[in-house]
């Protein structure tokens, strides 16, 4: 056989894809781990609550009919259902509005891939959820960072005007935000909607969180915001509100049938989305409450919890979450991902350690974030307080602490 002329290496595409600390950190928790050590993982969104019972109960009684193709935009029952689940979000859409997806991840491909042609500009509110920067990277898209305002606020409608280029095709909210748990207010959504109609682009918005709020009842969704109904598109989920991250469902929602009928022309290609996972969700999503309220109760007390064992330590900031499940804290210290690294290889206070997630990644602006850490809230609040502690006490240790 003819040796290949060239080496069969990856695209640049693929290889151009920005590294993450999570990997880079990821050996170390393993190492740490065959040392008999307990790891705390702050890094991840992965909650530790049980999925409300209408779920597992529909899975244990899945029937082989159920492994057919779904049709690509869903099931229709399950469309229904997320008709309804919006309806209660004061958010009217036809079917033709929806189209389900293997999650918000997939979501956010096909909202990127159908709003947007490779080359254009995406404002990018920062920080943001770390992997956008990949999925912009991958689509062909330039993130334009906007820097929040004071505590992470939603930010500055002039900011954001002054920061539109002529190839500003999109702006990517997300709200409740992880990480930071800014959650935009109607008047919010009003302001960065009003700049995205007057400069012809999409306002797309990832409202994965949004039952997740500590002060009112749910996040207004774009789709709720008067005169949006061209450029808005929301991203969904049902991983977190009902834990289940594995069971891979979300939507892509939109007024703006070109988006979603172009979406679901890609959808087309990857023909279904499992028919199971749409039909276990749909109990939970025509009546999330009041499985939502205690799960939003939950995370309260968590970051509660977590805020004011970041408090006690000299030198830490804490930033409390309006929502979503994440506390980002500054640390005395100049690298926030050396700290984590050496937690992990030289901290053990009872056989327990942590791995946090450094923050340079949720920016696209270079040297941001870099003595931020994101904790997720994904273990009970005692636990919580406990692996908090441990930072502190690495802190006081740490060779590389700033000032
Ligand atoms: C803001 C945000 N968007 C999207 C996702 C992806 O969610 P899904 O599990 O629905 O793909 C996550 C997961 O952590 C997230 O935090």
């Amino acid at each position: 056989m003819a040796r290949a002329s060239r080496e069969m290496q990856a695209s640049g595409r693929a290889s151009q894809l920005p590294a993450s600390p999570i990997r880079r950190l990821a050996p170390l928790a393993e190492a740490a781990k065959e040392r008999g050590i307990h790891v705390h993982h702050l890094n991840i969104g992965q909650p530790d609550l049980a999925p409300p019972e209408s779920i597992t109960r529909l899975l244990d009684r899945a029937s082989s009919e159920e492994l057919v193709y779904a049709p690509a935009r869903g099931a229709s029952d399950a469309v229904s259902a997320w008709q309804i689940y919006y309806s209660h979000h004061s958010v009217d859409l036809e079917r033709e509005d929806i189209l389900i997806t293997a999650g918000a991840s997939e979501a956010l491909m096909l909202a990127l891939l159908t709003t947007c042609d490779p080359g254009d500009d995406v404002l990018l509110p920062e920080p943001f959820y770390a992997p956008y920067k990949g999925l912009l990277s991958i689509t062909g898209l330039n993130p334009i960072p906007v820097p929040s305002g004071p505590d992470f606020a939603p930010p500055d409608a002039d900011l954001v005007r002054s920061l539109v280029t002529p190839n500003t095709r999109a702006m990517l909210i997300c709200s409740p935000s992880n990480p930071t748990g800014t959650v935009y207010g109607q008047n919010d959504l009003e302001k960065v909607g009003a700049v995205a109609v007057e400069n012809d682009f999409f306002l797309l918005s990832d409202e994965t969180y949004r039952e997740i709020v500590f002060d009112g009842p749910a996040a207004p969704s774009a789709l709720a915001i008067p005169g949006l109904e061209e450029c808005a598109v929301v991203i969904d989920s049902v991983s977190k509100r009902f834990n289940v991250c594995g069971l891979r469902i979300g939507c892509l929602a939109s007024r703006n049938r070109a988006v979603i009928d172009a979406a679901l022309e890609i959808a087309e290609l990857r023909l279904a989305v499992p028919m199971i996972d749409q039909r276990a969700v749909v109990s939970a999503l025509t009546s999330p409450r009041p499985y939502v309220d205690t799960v939003v109760e939950a995370y309260r007390e968590r970051k509660d919890a977590v805020v004011k064992a970041l408090r006690a330590i000299p030198g830490v900031v804490a930033h409390p979450p309006g929502g979503a499940f994440y506390v980002v804290a500054d640390l005395p210290v100049d690298d926030a991902e050396a700290f984590s690294a050496w937690i992990l290889r030289e901290i053990a206070i009872n056989d327990e350690t942590v791995m946090l997630t450094p923050m340079s990644d949720f920016y696209a602006t270079p040297g941001m974030g870099t003595s931020q850490v994101r904790i997720a809230c994904v273990y009970n609040a005692e636990t919580l307080a406990r692996a908090v502690s441990i930072v502190g006490e690495a802190l006081e240790d740490y060779p590389g602490r700033a000032g």
